[in-house]
């Protein structure tokens, strides 16, 4: 492969950035394009869960950032990876891993990537989705309520004692870092457009 873009997407939870990540690879296609997420590089939780909530799973030192630089390294060399898989039920990393194949451009989503000094290096590009926090808060509730059995009270609970302040430590303050920031509470198609202009003006 003669060269792979490494394209970083943030943003806190519940802003946008997966909605945005898909949305260029539906724009870029399969052939072109794969998306990388920070998800499967959580380490292995499984000996410290007790059920009560405190894990706190949007600290850096919860993601295995060493791993993922070094796969974000092979993939700019062209080299194929084998990510983990975290499972979200029993918080252990499985044996299985997922094959994944170098692209021509590569989409990186997650809420921490662009705090952490290596894997920011790496990317050609980065894009960082703001939405407000009562945005973000709302969404989350909705989701993790409706597709993940939680309790709002649980969401609530978890929000206040991890989400909030962590986004507030690490995730607002990596915004600066991003080469593009756009709102999360509008339409993404324009600004996909132009991105992918600048994209071929600028970086391809
Ligand atoms: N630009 C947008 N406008 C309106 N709703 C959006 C937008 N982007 C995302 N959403 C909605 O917000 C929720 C969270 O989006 P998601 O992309 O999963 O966020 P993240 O990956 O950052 O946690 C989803 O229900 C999604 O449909
Ligand atoms: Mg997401």
């Amino acid at each position: 492969m003669s060269s792979v873009l490494l394209i970083g997407v943030s943003g806190g939870s519940g802003s946008g950035k997966t909605t945005f990540a898909r949305q260029l690879f539906d724009y870029l296609g399969p052939d072109s394009c794969s998306i990388l997420y920070q998800d499967s590089y959580y380490f292995d939780q499984s000996r410290n869960f007790k059920g009560d909530g405190s894990i706190n799973y949007d600290h850096p030192r919860a993601i295995d950032f060493s791993l993922m630089s070094l796969h974000l390294e092979l993939l700019k060399e062209g080299k194929p990876i084998e990510v983990p898989q975290y499972c979200f039920k029993t918080h252990k990393r499985l044996k299985e891993t997922t094959h994944f194949a170098p692209k021509p451009v590569i989409v990186i989503d997650g809420i921490l990537i662009l705090s952490q000094p290596r894997v920011r290096s790496l990317f050609d590009v980065s894009v960082y989705i703001d939405t407000p926090e009562e945005e973000r808060f709302r969404r989350r509730l909705e989701r993790d309520v409706q597709e993940r059995g939680r309790t709002p009270e649980g969401v609530i609970k978890q929000f206040a004692a991890t989400v909030k302040p962590m986004h507030d430590q690490f995730v607002e303050s990596s915004k600066k870092f991003a080469n593009f920031v756009y709102p999360g509470t509008e339409n993404f198609v324009p600004k996909i457009i132009d991105f992918f202009n600048e994209l071929e003006t600028n970086y391809l």
